[in-house]
């Protein structure tokens, strides 16, 4: 079937569409989540020939000072397509398509992210397509989505975006570039994946209002499958991040003290939990044992980035005072603390 504006067959006799997919078929969706070293978060996503990657910042200082929101942070983001992401080279820079993408954008995601849990911040989203075959906004929605969450910005949920439009007469899903050229519509829509609200909307071309709705009904149904794979996509990811021991939050408190014991290189999770441990010991040890402070210190050379962190220490080393060889420094400096308080904190000359 020929569209009525080209000579171009989008759809053959079988209703099978150029790349063989059905009306109604998504093109093949790829995420991997915390791509970027050095980003707070990030995505990477293929969608069909579609390759996106995304970058997340913040929330940091808002600059300039007047953009800053005593009440929330923002939401900023910057849609960009590399100058070698399309058939005829892409001049380097914003231009009018690319500064409405990076509007809409993130007035989408403002809907999802919990901006009041950080005033006076942004949150910078960055999107880079390195490869457009249509439907990229979509995909770089997803995409930044699923790097907000990596980077740990609260969110009450994921949107899920994809485009439907009309070719050949005929209503198809999640349009691929030819289609998208020689196609009659094109339907660009967002929506949160657990509550359905819709987030981005928009429409190129003429559809009656029939065909709109219907496109509207197709997109949501797919927009539920694009949930799913960016759920997975960071299910995936932080499930493996467990394993690998680098996420260790949970790890119950008896574990941590056995690996405090044999790495002091420490682990970074451990630390926030450690801090109340201290205050046990301290009470019932500090009268009957002199020297129990001098043990406190040891686990505090290791680490020297947690200052805050030490009273953590402390607790060990009295358990196990056979381990820590004292520095006749810190005995001294402790000792005055046991009559009252017990083995002080690393930082606690006072
Ligand atoms: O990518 P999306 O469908 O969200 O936006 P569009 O403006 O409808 O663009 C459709 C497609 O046209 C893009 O995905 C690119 O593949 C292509 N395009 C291009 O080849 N050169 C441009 N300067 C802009 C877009």
């Amino acid at each position: 079937m020929s569209d009525p504006y080209t000579d171009v067959q989008l759809i053959d006799k079988k209703g099978l569409r150029l790349d063989g997919r059905k009306l109604d078929e998504l093109r093949p969706i790829k995420i991997e989540v915390g791509v970027l070293k050095r980003a707070d978060g990030s995505c990477y996503l293929e969608w069909g020939e579609n390759k996106v990657i995304v970058g997340v910042y913040g929330p940091r200082e808002v600059h300039p000072r007047h953009m800053q929101n005593p009440m929330r942070g923002i939401v900023q983001a910057r849609y960009n397509m590399v100058s070698f992401s399309v058939s005829e080279r892409k001049r380097p820079g914003p231009d009018r398509r690319s500064t409405e993408i990076s509007k809409l954008l993130p007035e989408a995601l403002e809907h999802v992210v919990l901006t009041d849990r950080f005033p006076r911040t942004t949150v910078d989203v960055y999107i880079e397509v390195v490869q457009a075959s249509a439907g990229t906004r979509c995909a770089g929605l997803t995409a930044a989505s699923v790097a907000l969450a990596d980077a740990g910005i609260p969110m009450r949920d994921l949107i899920a975006s994809v485009a439907s439009g009309k070719i050949g007469g005929k209503l198809v899903l999640d349009l691929g570039q030819a289609e998208d050229t020689y196609g009659q519509a094109d339907v660009p829509f967002a929506m949160v994946g657990r509550t359905g609200e819709v987030v981005l909307l928009q429409m190129d071309g003429h559809l009656t209002i029939e065909e709109f709705e219907t496109l509207l009904e197709m997109n949501r149904k797919a927009a539920l499958e694009v949930y799913e794979i960016q759920k997975a996509a960071l299910k995936d990811r932080y499930s493996s991040f467990t394993e690998e021991g680098e996420a260790e939050p949970d790890a119950p408190e008896e574990e941590k003290k056995d690996e405090k014991k044999e790495k002091k290189s420490s682990p970074p999770p451990k630390a926030d939990k450690e801090p109340k441990e201290p205050k046990e010991p301290k009470e019932s040890k500090e009268p009957k044992e002199p020297k129990e402070p001098k043990e406190p210190k040891e686990p505090k050379e290791p680490k020297e980035p947690k200052e805050s962190k030490e009273p953590k220490e402390v607790k060990e080393p009295k358990a196990k005072d056979e381990k820590a060889p004292v520095p006749e420094e810190m005995v001294e400096e402790a000792t005055p603390e046991k009559d009252d308080k017990g083995p002080a904190p690393a930082g606690g000359d006072e």
